[in-house]
C-alpha cells in the first residue's frame, strides 16, 4: 500500500469504525458482527502502528467505546474505564507473554489470572462507606452514563458491602449480563407481543440498563459480575487474585472458571479448556482475559492510549458470524407443521461448521426482511441449534429471492394450509402424509377415536418401521404372523391386540370422524357433523356454504374439511376402512329437543361449554337468567343463585345425571 493509500484507508477505517461503535455501545443494534468490528479494529490499530505520523488524537482507537445518551445522567470516571487489546490465536498469545517478560527484564515464568470474558456491558460501581453511591457505564472511557437505579434493583449488586473495616471509598468494575435463558424469553415476548428484537444477549443486557425506568434491569434477569478493584481509599493488596477474593468477601460474584496459573502455556491450556466450558454456562463469554496477577508488574508494564499493557483479551471463535442464505426448505413436524430451514453457506460458528439454520416460521422471515442470497448473521448460542439472527443485506431485493411458503406439502403434495390469523402453516394430508403417519395413527387409535386398546406408540412404531402400516387401513390387515414377528410380542399380547382391532370395526360415525384427524375437527365438532349429516357421503360432498350451516363450524374448520375430503388419498384411506369392515349404526334422527334450558354450578363430565353446545344442537336454546318460562334448569356442583330462582318459580331442576340421560335419550355419546 502506498502511503497516500495507507492514509486514505485510515480516514476510511476511522469513520467506519466510529459508525459501527456508535450503533453498538451507544444504540446497541449492531450491523455487523463482532468479528468483522474487530476486525475493522485490528486493521485500524495495526495501520496506526505503521504510520504513527498520522495519528489523530480523536481516532476511535484513542477512545474506548462510545458516546454516552444524552438523556441519562453523566458520570465522569475518577479513573478512566479501559478497553483491552485482543489477540486471537496461540501464536499472538505467546508473542504478548515474551513482549511482557521482555518489558520485565525477566526469564522467569509469569503468573497469571485467567478470567472468563463475560459478553455483556462494563459497569463501574462506586462505594461510600459500603453504601452504593453510583454505577455508570463506560461510555467513551472518561464519560459514562449514570445508570445507578438499573443496577441498585438487581439482586447481584450490594447495596452495602459485608464486613467491617471496609475502605471509604471503593470502586469496582464488572460486567453485567443477561443469562441465555432470559434473553431468549425476552425475544420470544417481543416477538409476541411486537416489541423491539435484540441482536444477542449483550444488546439486550445493555438496551435494559440504559433505560430510564429501573425496574426493567431486575425484570430481565440482569446479573453482575465484579472482575476488578478499580480504587480504594486504603491500600489495596498485591495480586489480581486478591482482589477477586476481596470483592467475593464483600458480597459480589465472581464468574465461574477463574484460574491462576504460570505462563503462557498454562493460559493455552485454560482457553482449550474454557472454551469447552463455555457451552454449559448459562451466560455467553467471547474469550478469556489474561491478566498480570502482580500489581508491582502491572504498575511497571503501565498502559498505551486505551488499553492496558498487563492484560489482554484472547477471543474464542465467534458464535456470531456472517454468511450466505443459498436457499430455504421446508420441514414437515409430527403434526404437520411447516417449518421453514436455511441452507447457508458453510461456516464455522463457534468451532462448529454449520450450513443449516432453523427459523421459526413465515413471520420471522417476513420481520427480518430475509431474502434468498441475503448476507445473514448466525448466532449459536450454547449448544443449541444456530439460529439466524438477522439480515445484513438491506439493499432492494429481486423478486425471485422472495421466500414463499410452498403450495404443496413438500413429503405428499398435498395442499398447504394456513388459516388466517395463525402463524403456523400445515400439510392437509394428516392420514396419508408420510411425516404425520405415526402422529396421525396414534391418533386414530387413541382412547376417544377408534379406541383400539393396547396398540399403542412402541407397537406403531415397530410396524410402520416395518413397513407394515401405512395407513389406518393397514390395521385391520394386521395378522397373527405380523404382530408375532415384533420384537417382544407374545401369543397372549397378539392374540389381545388382535381382538380389540376387531372390535374397534364396530364404531359410531363421530368416533370415526374424529379418528380421521382432520384439523380442528375435534370430538364436539365430528358430533354435530354426524347429526347433521347424518352419513358420511352427505358429509363428504358437503361444500364450505354447506358447512357453515353446522352450528359448531366456522369458516377456518369448514376450509380444513374440505381440503381433507378433496384429496383423493383420503378418499381411497377411507374407502379401505370401510372395505376392511368399520361401521357404525346410522345416527339417530333427532328427537329434537325444544325449550329453553339455564345451567348453574360445574358439571363433573363436561365443561358449561361443552354443555351448552350440546343442548343447541339439539334444538334447545340456552339462557343465562331462570324464568317463569324456562323448560329446566341443570344443576351442578355448587350452584348459583339460580337454582333458588328455579325452585321460586317452580321450574323443572335436573341434577347432571338427569341431564346426561337426557343426552343419550337424544343419541348423544359422550
Ligand atoms: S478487565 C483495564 N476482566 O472486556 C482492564 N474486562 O474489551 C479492564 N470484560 O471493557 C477490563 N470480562 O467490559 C476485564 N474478566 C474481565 C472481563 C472484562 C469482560 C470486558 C470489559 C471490558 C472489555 C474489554
Amino acid at each position: 500500500m502506498s502511503g497516500a493509500d495507507a492514509q486514505q484507508r485510515l480516514h476510511a477505517l476511522r469513520r467506519e469504525v466510529a459508525y459501527h461503535a456508535h450503533l453498538y455501545h451507544t444504540l446497541d443494534a449492531p450491523v455487523i458482527t463482532d468479528h468483522e468490528y474487530d476486525l475493522l479494529w485490528q486493521e485500524l490499530l495495526d495501520l496506526e502502528r505503521q504510520y504513527p505520523q498520522w495519528q489523530e488524537a480523536d481516532s476511535p482507537s484513542q477512545l474506548a467505546g462510545a458516546a454516552v445518551r444524552a438523556d441519562l445522567g453523566q458520570v465522569e470516571h475518577q479513573i478512566p474505564m479501559l478497553s483491552l487489546d485482543n489477540v486471537f490465536s496461540v501464536e499472538d498469545f505467546s508473542a504478548f507473554d515474551q513482549r511482557l517478560r521482555e518489558r520485565l527484564g525477566t526469564d522467569q515464568t509469569l503468573t497469571y489470572v485467567c478470567e472468563p470474558k463475560l459478553d455483556g456491558l462494563a459497569i463501574s460501581l462506586r462505594y461510600h462507606e459500603g453504601s452504593l453511591v453510583r454505577a455508570a457505564t463506560r461510555g467513551d472511557g472518561l464519560i459514562g452514563e449514570d445508570v445507578t437505579a438499573s443496577l441498585a434493583a438487581l439482586p447481584s449488586v450490594p447495596k452495602r458491602l459485608c464486613g467491617d473495616d471496609l475502605p471509604t471509598e471503593i470502586e469496582i468494575r464488572g460486567e453485567v449480563l443477561m443469562p441465555r435463558a432470559a434473553f431468549i424469553r425476552l425475544n420470544e415476548q417481543a416477538e409476541a407481543q411486537g416489541g423491539r428484537i435484540f441482536a444477542n444477549p449483550r444488546n439486550a443486557a445493555a438496551g435494559s440498563v440504559r433505560q430510564l425506568d429501573a425496574r426493567i434491569a431486575a425484570e430481565r434477569g440482569l446479573q453482575f459480575f465484579a472482575y476488578a478493584l478499580a480504587y480504594s481509599s486504603q491500600p489495596l493488596p498485591a495480586r489480581q487474585q486478591e482482589h477477586l477474593a476481596l470483592c467475593q468477601r464483600w458480597g459480589f460474584q465472581l464468574a465461574a472458571g477463574i484460574a491462576v496459573g504460570q505462563g503462557a502455556e498454562f493460559c493455552e491450556q485454560r482457553h482449550a479448556a474454557l472454551l469447552v466450558e463455555r457451552e454449559h454456562l448459562p451466560f455467553e463469554i467471547d474469550g478469556m482475559v489474561v491478566k498480570v496477577d502482580s500489581l508491582a508488574q502491572q504498575s511497571l508494564l503501565g498502559f498505551v492510549a486505551r488499553a492496558p499493557r498487563w492484560a489482554v483479551a484472547w477471543k474464542f471463535p465467534a458464535i456470531e458470524v456472517a454468511t450466505r442464505l443459498l436457499a430455504v426448505d421446508w420441514q414437515v413436524g409430527r403434526t404437520g407443521a411447516l417449518t421453514p430451514v436455511a441452507h447457508l453457506q458453510p461456516v464455522n460458528v463457534g468451532g462448529v461448521t454449520v450450513s443449516r439454520a432453523s427459523l421459526h416460521n413465515l413471520d420471522e422471515i417476513q420481520r427480518m426482511d430475509l431474502h434468498i442470497g441475503d448476507e445473514v448473521v448466525l448466532y449459536r448460542a450454547g449448544d443449541v441449534i444456530p439460529k439466524i439472527a438477522r439480515s445484513l443485506t438491506s439493499a432492494s431485493h429481486a423478486a425471485d429471492t422472495v421466500i414463499t411458503l410452498p403450495t404443496q406439502c413438500p413429503i405428499c403434495a398435498s395442499p398447504v394450509l394456513r388459516p388466517p390469523g395463525e402463524v403456523v402453516a400445515r400439510c392437509s394430508g394428516g392420514l396419508y402424509c408420510p411425516a404425520q403417519r405415526q402422529e396421525a395413527l396414534l391418533h386414530f387409535v387413541s382412547r376417544r377415536a377408534m379406541a383400539i386398546d393396547g396398540l399403542g406408540e412402541k407397537w406403531l412404531a415397530m410396524l410402520i418401521a416395518q413397513g407394515r402400516i401405512e395407513h389406518a387401513a393397514d390395521i385391520y390387515r394386521l395378522d397373527r404372523d405380523s404382530l408375532l414377528s415384533l420384537d417382544r410380542m407374545g401369543e397372549k399380547l397378539a392374540d389381545k391386540l388382535l381382538q380389540a382391532i376387531d372390535a374397534s370395526r364396530q364404531t359410531t360415525l363421530p368416533r370415526f370422524l374424529y379418528a380421521l384427524g382432520i384439523r380442528t375437527v375435534g370430538e364436539s365438532t365430528a358430533h354435530a357433523l354426524a347429526l347433521h349429516f347424518l352419513d358420511l357421503p352427505a358429509l363428504m360432498t358437503a361444500d364450505e356454504a354447506a358447512l357453515l350451516r353446522v352450528s359448531d363450524v366456522g369458516p377456518v374448520t369448514a376450509r380444513w374439511i374440505v381440503t381433507f375430503f378433496a384429496q383423493p388419498h383420503h378418499r381411497d384411506i377411507i374407502a379401505a376402512l370401510l372395505a376392511a369392515g368399520v361401521h357404525w349404526p346410522p345416527p339417530q334422527a333427532q328427537e329434537s329437543l325444544s325449550g329453553s334450558y339455564v345451567i348453574t354450578g360445574t358439571l363433573a363430565s363436561m365443561s358449561r361449554d361443552q354443555a351448552r353446545a350440546h343442548l343447541l344442537r339439539l334444538g334447545a336454546r340456552v339462557s343465562g337468567s331462570v324464568s317463569a318460562k324456562t323448560t329446566a334448569v341443570i344443576v351442578g356442583h355448587e350452584p348459583g343463585s339460580k337454582k333458588d330462582q328455579a325452585e321460586r318459580l317452580g321450574v323443572a331442576m335436573l341434577s347432571e345425571e338427569d341431564f346426561l340421560e337426557l343426552l343419550q335419550r337424544h343419541g348423544v355419546t359422550l
